[in-house]
């Protein structure tokens, strides 16, 4: 196993769109090892594919206390969404830092295959529907940082660039320091 390397916004890779998984194979069951993985060691309770640069449908999530209850979702597609909606504190791995309100519907049901390709349905509510959403906007490169204001946006973005050359300079100097 071994940890990816997560992109961070504004890199333009995070919004291309994933392509749909045809091969259940080894090489599939270790990205999807490695993903959860580097979803725990964030930490966070979810990743999306093309968050590590692999542009192919797959995300893992894991909502519970316990960090016990990894959930693998190929191909994943909300196939009902209610009408209700919730209003949530959402980040992003790819965000670090930002915590925006976002509303979407309160409940989905969500079908996707597992690791060896057979289907199933997930019925979800809370914070299980919002990261469920959010992680399956990721494949279609959509972040979170989308439904906000480009006010907003455009403070995010100024702030992770910011960030980004400050850690840069930081290198070069030979004085990183790990946060
Ligand atoms: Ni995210």
């Amino acid at each position: 196993m071994s940890l990816l390397p997560i992109l961070r916004y504004p890199d333009p890779r995070l919004n291309k769109v994933a392509k749909p998984v045809t091969v259940f194979d080894e090489r599939l069951k270790t990205l999807v090892n490695d993903m959860a993985e580097t979803m725990y060691a964030a930490p966070g309770i979810g990743l999306a594919a093309p968050q590590v640069d692999v542009h192919e449908q797959i995300i893992v999530i894991d909502v519970s206390e316990e960090r016990n209850q990894l959930q693998a979702l190929i191909n994943p597609e909300i196939v009902t969404a209610s009408a209700e909606k919730a209003l949530f504190d959402e980040g992003c791995l790819s965000v670090p830092g930002i915590y925006e309100e976002v509303e979407r519907p309160a409940r989905v049901t969500v079908r996707a295959q597992d690791i060896n390709g057979d289907f199933f349905e997930i019925r979800a509510e809370g914070l299980m529907a919002v990261c469920l959403q959010h992680e399956i906007d990721h494949l279609k490169g959509f972040m979170f940082v989308d439904y906000l204001s480009q006010l907003k946006r455009n403070r995010i973005k100024t702030r992770m660039l910011k960030e980004e050359r400050e850690k840069k300079k930081e290198k070069a100097k030979g004085t990183g320091k790990k946060r």
